[in-house]
């Protein structure tokens, strides 16, 4: 399935040049891979500091819109399973953040635009790859971690691409079986079991994560016992 590479050095963010291409008719299964992002972007708005050394990769798909959560999840168990091929213990931070021993690593975000004939998903992926810590400013540093950093030695960008590429592709659900990389997304999420305090686009909500569902949702159990289902949020401390 993963077609075309196409290859830039500096870019504003591979998510962009990605939309860009479906603009202008791309085969699905593209992928956009740079070697650095001036105005990488990560999930809520926030930024993506991205030097060079670092993997910053577009996946192209059609999807339908309401299985880009799923999509999301995807990506990240992709990640997370090609790290942990390298006996990397790395574990997602619900709903996509990729972490070893608690810091940072990768990160996913999922667009989708309305293409001229159908409706497209943008799965960007970014990892914290061949850099030294010191290359990324020093607040986002106290949470976050390097490939490079934990593995004490220079990293194959190259070998990663494909890995990741691979896994994604080999786990990629097809619409009504998702069941198995949910399955998978379970075992490898370290925010379950866990008392969070999650930001969402409806305010504060605090309570026990419990399980990721097919919908790519976050199950929280509050504290009256109540179960509530959400699709998007930022957890701000778990416990
Ligand atoms: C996050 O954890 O907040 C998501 C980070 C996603 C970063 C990647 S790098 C490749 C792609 N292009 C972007 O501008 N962002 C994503």
């Amino acid at each position: 399935m993963i077609g075309n590479i196409v290859r830039r050095d500096v870019v504003d963010s591979t998510n962009e040049v990605a939309k860009e291409l479906v603009a202008e008719a791309v085969a699905p299964w593209t992928v956009v891979v740079a070697e650095k992002q001036v105005e990488g972007r990560g999930r809520s708005g926030r930024a993506w500091v991205s030097p060079r050394g670092g993997l910053y990769l577009s996946v192209i798909v059609q999807e339908d819109l309401q299985r880009l959560p799923m999509i999301s999840l995807t990506a990240g168990v992709a990640v997370v399973d090609t790290l942990r091929d390298q006996a990397l213990k790395a574990t997602i931070k619900w709903p996509n953040d990729v972490l070893i021993g608690g810091a940072k690593v990768a990160g996913v975000l999922v667009e989708g635009i309305v293409g001229p004939q159908t409706y497209w998903a943008i799965v960007g992926i970014g990892v914290n790859s061949d850099f030294a810590l010191e290359a990324l400013p020093r607040q986002i540093r106290e949470n976050a971690t390097t490939l490079r950093h934990e593995l004490g030695g220079r990293v194959d960008n190259e070998l990663l691409l494909q890995s990741i590429l691979d896994s994604f592709q080999s786990s990629y659900p097809a619409p009504g079986e998702e069941r198995s990389v949910v399955a998978r997304y379970n075992e490898v999420c370290s925010t379950l079991g866990k008392e969070v305090r999650v930001e969402t686009n409806r305010g504060i909500v605090n309570g026990k994560a419990v399980e990721v569902g097919a919908s790519g949702f976050l199950m929280l159990e509050t504290k009256n016992g109540q179960r509530m289902e959400l699709a998007e949020g930022s957890i701000l401390s778990e416990g």
